[in-house]
Protein backbone atom coordinates (compact mmCIF):
# COMPACT_ATOMS: atom_id res chain seq x y z
CA UNK A 1 0.00 0.00 0.00
CA UNK A 2 2.95 2.24 0.49
CA UNK A 3 3.60 4.90 -2.08
CA UNK A 4 7.12 4.41 -3.60
CA UNK A 5 6.88 7.05 -6.39
CA UNK A 6 9.18 10.16 -6.08
CA UNK A 7 12.55 10.64 -4.97
CA UNK A 8 14.34 11.22 -2.05
CA UNK A 9 15.65 14.52 -2.91
CA UNK A 10 12.19 15.92 -4.32
CA UNK A 11 10.99 15.16 -0.94
CA UNK A 12 13.57 16.56 1.15
CA UNK A 13 13.14 19.86 -1.03
CA UNK A 14 9.47 19.89 0.03
CA UNK A 15 10.48 18.97 3.43
CA UNK A 16 12.78 21.46 4.03
CA UNK A 17 10.88 24.27 2.53
CA UNK A 18 7.97 23.90 4.56
CA UNK A 19 9.84 23.68 7.86
CA UNK A 20 10.85 27.02 7.01
CA UNK A 21 7.01 28.13 7.93
CA UNK A 22 7.81 27.31 11.52
CA UNK A 23 8.03 30.33 13.64
CA UNK A 24 9.46 30.58 16.81
CA UNK A 25 6.95 29.84 19.54
CA UNK A 26 5.04 27.59 17.25
CA UNK A 27 2.97 24.40 18.32
CA UNK A 28 3.71 22.26 15.39
CA UNK A 29 1.58 18.90 14.31
CA UNK A 30 4.85 16.41 12.91
CA UNK A 31 3.35 14.32 10.15
CA UNK A 32 3.61 10.55 9.03
CA UNK A 33 6.30 8.93 6.46
CA UNK A 34 8.77 9.52 4.47
CA UNK A 35 8.35 13.26 3.52
CA UNK A 36 7.21 14.32 6.53
CA UNK A 37 10.55 12.95 7.92
CA UNK A 38 12.52 15.22 6.25
CA UNK A 39 10.38 18.30 7.60
CA UNK A 40 10.63 16.65 10.90
CA UNK A 41 14.70 16.87 10.47
CA UNK A 42 14.95 20.34 9.35
CA UNK A 43 12.75 21.33 12.00
CA UNK A 44 15.19 19.55 14.64
CA UNK A 45 18.52 21.35 13.72
CA UNK A 46 16.71 24.61 13.59
CA UNK A 47 15.94 23.97 17.31
CA UNK A 48 19.31 23.20 17.57
CA UNK A 49 20.19 26.49 16.67
CA UNK A 50 17.82 27.98 19.34
CA UNK A 51 14.20 27.82 17.38
CA UNK A 52 11.65 27.60 20.64
CA UNK A 53 8.94 24.87 19.35
CA UNK A 54 7.08 22.12 20.60
CA UNK A 55 6.08 19.31 18.13
CA UNK A 56 2.94 17.71 18.29
CA UNK A 57 3.37 13.69 16.50
CA UNK A 58 1.14 11.72 14.51
CA UNK A 59 2.54 8.43 14.97
CA UNK A 60 5.02 6.11 16.76
CA UNK A 61 7.47 6.68 14.17
CA UNK A 62 6.95 10.90 13.77
CA UNK A 63 7.20 10.25 17.97
CA UNK A 64 10.41 8.89 17.52
CA UNK A 65 11.67 10.75 15.19
CA UNK A 66 11.36 13.92 16.50
CA UNK A 67 12.67 12.66 19.73
CA UNK A 68 16.34 11.62 17.71
CA UNK A 69 15.70 14.92 16.19
CA UNK A 70 15.33 16.72 20.40
CA UNK A 71 12.38 18.60 19.20
CA UNK A 72 10.43 19.13 22.64
CA UNK A 73 7.19 17.22 22.13
CA UNK A 74 3.52 17.28 23.75
CA UNK A 75 0.36 16.40 23.39
CA UNK A 76 -2.86 17.81 22.28
CA UNK A 77 -3.76 17.55 25.47
CA UNK A 78 -1.14 19.88 26.81
CA UNK A 79 -1.55 22.63 24.54
CA UNK A 80 -3.90 25.14 23.41
CA UNK A 81 -4.11 24.59 19.80
CA UNK A 82 -1.55 23.91 16.80
CA UNK A 83 -0.69 26.35 15.22
CA UNK A 84 0.57 24.72 12.04
CA UNK A 85 1.01 21.01 10.80
CA UNK A 86 3.35 19.36 8.09
CA UNK A 87 2.24 16.32 6.88
CA UNK A 88 2.78 13.84 3.61
CA UNK A 89 -0.20 12.51 1.33
CA UNK A 90 -0.77 9.84 -0.78
CA UNK A 91 -3.08 11.65 -3.64
CA UNK A 92 -3.78 15.31 -3.87
CA UNK A 93 -5.68 16.61 -6.00
CA UNK A 94 -6.12 20.17 -8.15
CA UNK A 95 -8.65 21.14 -5.20
CA UNK A 96 -6.17 20.30 -2.10
CA UNK A 97 -8.33 17.56 -1.16
CA UNK A 98 -5.92 14.32 -0.43
CA UNK A 99 -5.97 10.54 0.51
CA UNK A 100 -3.62 9.66 3.16
CA UNK A 101 -2.94 6.71 5.29
CA UNK A 102 -0.63 4.50 3.19
CA UNK A 103 1.66 4.41 6.67
CA UNK A 104 -2.10 3.24 8.51
CA UNK A 105 -1.46 6.69 10.66
CA UNK A 106 -4.04 9.10 9.06
CA UNK A 107 -6.31 8.88 12.48
CA UNK A 108 -4.25 10.43 14.79
CA UNK A 109 -2.70 12.42 11.47
CA UNK A 110 -6.84 13.56 10.89
CA UNK A 111 -6.84 14.75 14.17
CA UNK A 112 -3.91 16.29 14.72
CA UNK A 113 -3.61 18.00 11.09
CA UNK A 114 -7.54 18.92 11.34
CA UNK A 115 -6.53 20.95 14.52
CA UNK A 116 -3.98 23.03 13.08
CA UNK A 117 -4.63 26.71 11.90
CA UNK A 118 -2.87 25.68 8.93
CA UNK A 119 -2.33 22.36 7.38
CA UNK A 120 0.27 22.40 4.31
CA UNK A 121 1.27 18.93 2.98
CA UNK A 122 4.42 18.38 1.56
CA UNK A 123 4.69 15.93 -1.56
CA UNK A 124 6.93 14.69 -4.46
CA UNK A 125 5.17 14.85 -7.79
CA UNK A 126 4.34 11.36 -8.08
CA UNK A 127 0.83 12.28 -5.48
CA UNK A 128 -0.51 14.91 -7.46
CA UNK A 129 -3.32 13.83 -9.41
CA UNK A 130 -6.47 15.98 -11.33
CA UNK A 131 -8.92 13.63 -9.22
CA UNK A 132 -8.10 11.05 -6.45
CA UNK A 133 -8.32 7.57 -7.02
CA UNK A 134 -6.36 5.52 -4.79
CA UNK A 135 -7.76 2.85 -2.23
CA UNK A 136 -8.94 4.95 0.57
CA UNK A 137 -7.37 3.48 3.70
CA UNK A 138 -10.07 3.09 6.32
CA UNK A 139 -9.10 2.28 9.82
CA UNK A 140 -11.43 0.14 11.77
CA UNK A 141 -12.42 -1.35 15.61
CA UNK A 142 -10.77 -5.34 14.87
CA UNK A 143 -14.66 -6.64 15.69
CA UNK A 144 -16.43 -4.39 12.95
CA UNK A 145 -14.13 -5.26 10.15
CA UNK A 146 -16.24 -7.46 8.72
CA UNK A 147 -19.45 -5.59 9.31
CA UNK A 148 -17.16 -2.76 7.93
CA UNK A 149 -16.22 -4.81 4.78
CA UNK A 150 -19.91 -5.38 3.65
CA UNK A 151 -21.18 -1.67 4.11
CA UNK A 152 -18.20 -1.05 1.74
CA UNK A 153 -19.06 -2.90 -0.55
CA UNK A 154 -23.01 -1.72 -0.62
CA UNK A 155 -21.34 1.59 -1.24
CA UNK A 156 -19.95 0.62 -4.17
CA UNK A 157 -16.60 -0.33 -2.90
CA UNK A 158 -13.58 -2.90 -3.04
CA UNK A 159 -12.33 -3.86 0.40
CA UNK A 160 -9.61 -5.48 1.15
CA UNK A 161 -7.50 -5.50 4.53
CA UNK A 162 -4.49 -4.75 4.60
CA UNK A 163 -1.91 -7.36 5.37
CA UNK A 164 1.22 -6.41 6.82
CA UNK A 165 4.70 -7.76 5.30
CA UNK A 166 6.67 -8.68 7.77
CA UNK A 167 4.19 -10.33 10.26
CA UNK A 168 1.36 -13.54 9.40
CA UNK A 169 -1.62 -11.57 9.73
CA UNK A 170 -3.30 -7.74 9.06
CA UNK A 171 -1.59 -4.30 9.84
CA UNK A 172 -2.30 -3.59 13.30
CA UNK A 173 -2.15 0.54 13.42
CA UNK A 174 -0.96 2.77 16.49
CA UNK A 175 -4.36 2.52 17.54
CA UNK A 176 -4.40 -1.47 17.60
CA UNK A 177 -7.19 -1.72 15.26
CA UNK A 178 -7.21 -3.05 11.35
CA UNK A 179 -6.77 -1.23 7.81
CA UNK A 180 -9.34 -1.57 5.14
CA UNK A 181 -7.83 0.04 2.12
CA UNK A 182 -11.22 0.34 -0.53
CA UNK A 183 -11.52 0.56 -4.32
CA UNK A 184 -13.67 3.54 -5.28
CA UNK A 185 -12.57 4.30 -8.01
CA UNK A 186 -12.41 7.71 -9.37
CA UNK A 187 -14.01 10.18 -6.66
CA UNK A 188 -16.30 12.47 -8.09
CA UNK A 189 -17.51 13.83 -4.88
CA UNK A 190 -14.59 13.39 -2.01
CA UNK A 191 -17.32 15.06 0.31
CA UNK A 192 -20.00 13.43 -0.30
CA UNK A 193 -17.74 9.69 0.07
CA UNK A 194 -16.09 11.06 2.80
CA UNK A 195 -19.66 11.78 4.80
CA UNK A 196 -20.60 8.02 4.18
CA UNK A 197 -17.74 6.50 5.46
CA UNK A 198 -17.72 8.38 8.58
CA UNK A 199 -21.34 7.21 9.40
CA UNK A 200 -20.64 3.68 9.31
CA UNK A 201 -20.42 2.16 12.54
CA UNK A 202 -16.79 0.27 13.10
CA UNK A 203 -15.08 3.06 10.93
CA UNK A 204 -12.65 4.55 13.50
CA UNK A 205 -11.40 7.11 10.78
CA UNK A 206 -11.09 7.17 7.11
CA UNK A 207 -8.25 8.42 4.74
CA UNK A 208 -9.93 11.14 2.73
CA UNK A 209 -8.88 14.63 3.68
CA UNK A 210 -11.50 17.31 2.66
CA UNK A 211 -10.85 21.15 2.88
CA UNK A 212 -8.06 20.56 5.61
CA UNK A 213 -5.50 21.05 3.59
CA UNK A 214 -4.10 25.08 2.91
CA UNK A 215 -1.47 24.63 0.73
CA UNK A 216 0.94 21.86 -0.97
CA UNK A 217 4.38 21.67 -1.44
CA UNK A 218 5.65 19.96 -4.12
CA UNK A 219 9.43 19.18 -4.06
CA UNK A 220 10.72 18.77 -7.83
CA UNK A 221 14.01 18.02 -9.44
CA UNK A 222 15.53 21.91 -9.51
CA UNK A 223 12.99 23.31 -6.38
CA UNK A 224 9.40 23.54 -4.87
CA UNK A 225 6.01 24.41 -6.55
CA UNK A 226 3.63 26.00 -3.76
CA UNK A 227 -0.29 25.77 -4.48
CA UNK A 228 -2.52 27.12 -2.01
CA UNK A 229 -6.22 26.62 -1.51
CA UNK A 230 -7.81 29.01 -3.70
C1 LIG B 1 0.85 7.95 6.78
O1 LIG B 1 -0.22 7.13 7.14
C2 LIG B 1 0.50 8.67 5.51
O2 LIG B 1 -0.65 9.45 5.60
C3 LIG B 1 1.68 9.43 4.97
O3 LIG B 1 1.66 10.78 5.36
C4 LIG B 1 1.63 9.28 3.49
O4 LIG B 1 1.62 7.88 3.23
C5 LIG B 1 2.79 9.94 2.77
O5 LIG B 1 3.98 9.25 3.02
P1 LIG B 1 5.26 9.45 2.11
O6 LIG B 1 5.68 10.86 2.29
O7 LIG B 1 6.25 8.45 2.66
O8 LIG B 1 4.86 9.12 0.71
Amino acid sequence: MKTTGGTDDQKRRAGDRAAELVADGDVVGLGTGSTAAHAIRAIGRAVEEGLDVRGIPTSFDSRSLAREAEIPLRSLDDVDGVDLAIDGADQIDADLQAIKGGGAAHAREKVVDAAADRFVVVADPSKTVERLSRAVPIEVLPDASAAVERDLVALGGEPSLRRAERKDGPVVTDNGNLVLDCEFGDIDDPQSLSTSLSGLPGVVEHGLFVDLVDAVYVGTDDGVDVRRRG
